[in-house]
């Protein structure tokens, strides 16, 4: 774990105090940890009460999409007599993004007693996390874990003799950034090839095997025994109204300490860059991406005047998305930087759908070739319409994510653009 962390976080409630050794059960018992199970277990607090808390949270998915969890869980058909699922989305593969892999190694069983929570309210007996495949030292932390739950009673049958049944397995994925798209890791986690579903029927009604699902990121779950301790309110005034808690920052990039940072949502951009030690050999900052490669980029002025929060980025135009921020210096050459992302969503398209499969692949060679001295100006407004003809037309959103960066890019930064063009070199004088 970057050691930064520890000296500088605020306020954390997933990451706090760990050092790379206290993941085990014994040191999350002492840190407070199953506790908010036993309450629930030995209190006998119903699911409408745990699901009303986490609505008074304003706990927001943090897996991308910031779609409020106690609305999610109340999707769910607890009565439903059949076998109903609970998956968490471990696969993590958006670039610039990597906190749940800080949560499988440092703090597996807050992700665990979340699911066994996140069971017991939805009236789920099995649950599954899928890790993404390219991790392994992760994967097998998390089976160590889980061991050790099963082995003190948390999990499998009649937890601490109240009754309730919850099984937990891990499942090591394909490492495809595709399968984190919900409905393409349920086809994969059936063991089929990663491919999204069309929605709806959403997995509430139509989820794993056929079966009502609710799927959510781990750091989504891991918040939850947290706000089970100490309520929902307390949950809520961390952060901000409709913008409840912590949230795990991966920053990245030119700042000097690049890692993750666990602050209150709500907290401006400057701080976050202030706690990471700030831009990196003191140069310029020249823009931002605030979410994962999927966001839009900000420029450096708007940004510093932006706070960390899902609706403070929506307004300045951007998604707050995973929490990956990647921070780019005056050095940074925009027309690179779009190339690299086009190029990732060329080779992520699944391929189902004409226009992300070849639109991806278009916007890929047109940016590639005013990178590289051939561009015309009509390439610009040829980026845009391929975009425009993407965004909201394909079966999953891999389409928009490839879609919204290219406009962004243009948008903000369309002087270096056509300076390539008309140059046909960049006009960064520094990039290396
Ligand atoms: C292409 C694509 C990739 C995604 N990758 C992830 C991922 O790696 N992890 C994740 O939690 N959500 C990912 N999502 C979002 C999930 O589909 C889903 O919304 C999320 O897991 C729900 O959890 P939450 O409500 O806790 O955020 C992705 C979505 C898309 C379209
Ligand atoms: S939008 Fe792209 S990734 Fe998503 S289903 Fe269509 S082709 Fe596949």
């Amino acid at each position: 774990m970057n050691t930064s962390l520890h000296d500088r976080h605020i306020e954390p409630q997933i990451l706090a105090g760990l050092n790379g050794d206290n993941w085990h059960l014994a040191d999350y018992v002492k840190r407070g940890g199953y506790d908010a199970l036993k309450k629930i277990l030995n209190d006998k607090i119903t699911p409408e009460f745990i699901i009303a808390e986490l609505k008074v949270s304003a706990l927001r998915g943090r897996g991308g999409a910031g779609f409020p969890t106690g609305l999610k869980w109340s999707f769910m058909p607890r009565l439903f007599p059949g076998q109903k699922y609970l998956v968490c989305n471990s696969d993590e593969g958006e670039p610039g993004t990597f906190k749940d892999r800080d949560i499988l190694r440092y703090n597996p069983h807050a992700l665990i007693e979340g699911m066994i929570i996140g069971g017991y309210a939805m009236g789920i007996s099995v649950g599954y996390n899928y890790i993404h495949g390219e991790i392994w030292a992760e994967y097998e932390r998390f089976e160590e874990a889980l061991e050790e739950a099963r082995a003190a009673g948390f999990v499998g049958q009649n937890i601490l003799g109240s009754g309730f049944s919850f099984e937990l397995h891990a499942f090591h994925g394909y490492g495809a950034y595709i399968c984190g798209e919900e409905t393409a890791l349920l086809e994969s986690l059936e063991g089929k090839k990663g491919l999204p579903r069309f929605k709806p029927p959403f997995p509430a009604s139509y989820g794993l095997y056929g079966k009502p699902t609710t799927i959510n990121n781990s750091e989504t779950f891991s918040a939850v025994p947290w706000i089970i301790r100490n309520g929902g309110e307390a949950f809520l005034k961390v952060g901000k109204p409709n913008n409840g808690g912590t949230k795990i920052f991966s920053i990245s990039g030119d700042v000097t300490y690049p890692g993750n940072y666990e602050i209150p949502l709500g907290t401006p951009f400057a701080k976050l860059l202030e706690i990471a030690g700030g831009m990196r050999d003191g140069k310029k900052l020249k823009a931002v991406i605030p979410g994962g490669s999927s966001a839009p980029v900000i420029p450096a002025e708007a940004m510093m005047a932006t706070n960390m929060d899902y609706d403070a980025i929506a307004k300045a135009g951007s998604m707050l998305g995973s929490g990956a921020v990647i921070v780019m210096d005056e050095t940074r050459c925009m027309v690179k930087s779009l190339l690299r992302l086009s190029y990732f969503y060329f080779e992520e398209s699944c391929g189902q759908c004409t226009p992300c499969r070849e639109g991806t692949g278009w916007m890929y060679r047109v940016v590639h070739r005013i990178e590289h001295g051939q561009g015309r100006m009509e390439d610009l407004d040829l980026l845009n319409s391929v975009a425009d003809n993407i965004q909201g037309r394909t079966i999953c959103a891999l389409g928009d994510a490839a879609a919204m960066p290219v406009r962004a890019f243009i948008k903000h930064f369309h002087d270096e653009f056509v300076y390539h063009v008309e140059h046909k070199h960049c006009l960064v004088p520094t990039y290396v």
